[in-house]
């Protein structure tokens, strides 16, 4: 029986993926590595240092700077996206999702967040809905990222259930591995091809009906 939701954050909760895009694209052209939208596919769902890594290797710059330089890339781009988070307001809960908090009170389905971002506490924050979460996974606690189980089976941990009794829900490829390597049934939120992996999916949040993944989830 499905008692429980863990919900990844950045471009499930909200569309700050499309910001964390723009920043490390920015940032990129500063150090002379271009990017775009097809790239950063990969970049979703890993974590900062690791982001930074992919992008200079794809940009044939991975020896080009020291451990203290690359910390410094790193904050540069995270200055820039704190930019971009300050303005969240509630109205920026992506679509769909307010009516999916209320299902899963209403269903007395508990929630928690697994997101590899140290800025979620302060995103849900902004989107007012931090309170209806029993906790959020803090991504400093993890040996290893996604695609990883980890961050699912803690997440699962924190409502103080097994993985086979919750639904994940992630927009990134690595995510949904995560999920699907943690036992639970994973949703996928996304084009079908880079939901693939995915046990369901839907193209855009709005499409996310509590009722029906439990549905889908208990048939599975
Ligand atoms: C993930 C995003 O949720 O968090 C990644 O999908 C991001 O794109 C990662 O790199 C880490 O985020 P932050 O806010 O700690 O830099
Ligand atoms: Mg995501």
């Amino acid at each position: 029986m499905i008692k429980g939701l863990v919900l990844d954050l950045d471009g499930v909760i909200t569309d700050t993926a499309e910001y964390h895009y723009l920043a490390w694209k920015s940032l990129a052209e500063k150090i002379g590595i271009k990017i775009d939208r097809v790239f950063n596919e990969q970049l979703k769902g890993i974590s900062r240092t690791e982001s930074l890594e992919l992008i200079l290797k794809h940009g044939e710059k991975e020896k080009t700077y020291t451990e203290e330089e690359k910390q410094e890339l790193a904050t540069r781009k995270n200055e820039e996206y704190k930019t971009f988070i300050e303005n969240i307001t509630p109205a920026d809960l992506c679509p769909g999702m307010e009516q999916l908090l209320m299902d899963a009170r209403e269903m007395n389905i508990k929630l928690s967040v697994a997101s590899a971002s140290k800025n979620a506490p302060t995103i849900l924050e902004h989107l007012q809905v931090k309170d209806q979460f029993v906790g959020i996974v803090d991504p400093a606690s993890l040996k290893q990222g996604k695609p990883s189980p980890e961050i699912f089976h803690k997440g699962a941990d924190l409502l103080g259930l097994s993985p086979a009794e919750c639904i994940g829900i992630e927009d990134a490829e690595a995510g949904i591995e995560a999920i699907n390597r943690a036992g639970m049934f994973s949703v996928g939120v996304g084009s079908k091809e880079s939901m693939k992996a995915a046990d369901y999916f839907v193209e855009q949040t709005a499409e996310l009906d509590l009722k029906t993944l439990v549905e889908k989830a208990e048939a599975h």
